[in-house]
């Protein structure tokens, strides 16, 4: 019998998506314990640890695959970059999050995995649109945002920051398949 592989390997021109593991604890801690990274996004707290990356591996490891998708972008020299997904937990809409080690900005990886991402989104996870929100005084994610195919809505909200310890202005985003 052939089993279908709910999250396969994506390849883009630089980069290889695969599934996150247990393993990438350590290489994780490391590039995301860096409030620069940590601040731009919801849910990492600042300083982040060992544990803390263990904690989200096992929650990655838990989620439905028809939930959570997560992907660790990796680099053919580097390893590990960092990690993209989409999120549908408990929620009727798909939401993307992503971030990359500071090493590694700059170089268009953050865009070249979103196109990669959500290509295989729309084409093996069947979704037919997928949100986005980035903080306002984060400009180089709405350049990746717009650069994959993502519109502004004209919402904003405030989202909480979990390395700043306060609410922000976070600025929607929606692609449509
Ligand atoms: C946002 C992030 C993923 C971008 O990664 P990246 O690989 O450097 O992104 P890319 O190189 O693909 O594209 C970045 C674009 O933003 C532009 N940019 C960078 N800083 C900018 C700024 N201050 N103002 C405006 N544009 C900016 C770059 O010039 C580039 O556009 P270009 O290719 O047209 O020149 C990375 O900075 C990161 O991980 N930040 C911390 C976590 C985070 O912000 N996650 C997203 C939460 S919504």
């Amino acid at each position: 019998m052939c089993a279908i592989e709910p999250q396969p390997v994506i390849t883009t021109q630089r980069l290889r998506l695969r599934r996150p593991r247990r393993t990438d604890a350590a290489r994780i801690a490391e590039l995301l314990n860096d409030l620069d990274v940590a601040r731009m996004t919801a849910n990492v707290p600042h300083p982040y640890g060992l544990a803390d990356a263990e904690a989200y591996l096992a929650q990655v490891d838990d989620a439905s695959p028809d939930e959570l998708a997560m992907f660790v972008i990796e680099h053919p020299a580097e390893g590990p970059i960092g990690v993209i997904g989409f999120d549908s937990a408990g929620q009727k809409r798909t939401e993307i999050g992503y971030w990359l080690g500071k090493a590694y900005w700059g170089c268009g990886f953050a865009t070249e995995a979103a196109k990669g991402a959500l290509a295989w989104a729309s084409r093996e996870w069947k979704r037919r649109h997928v949100m986005a929100r980035h903080f306002s005084d984060n400009p180089a994610s709405g350049e990746v945002l717009c650069k994959a195919g993502f519109l502004y809505t004209g919402d904003v909200t405030l989202g909480r920051s979990a390395a700043r310890g306060a609410e922000v202005p976070a600025r929607m985003m929606v692609w449509l398949a």
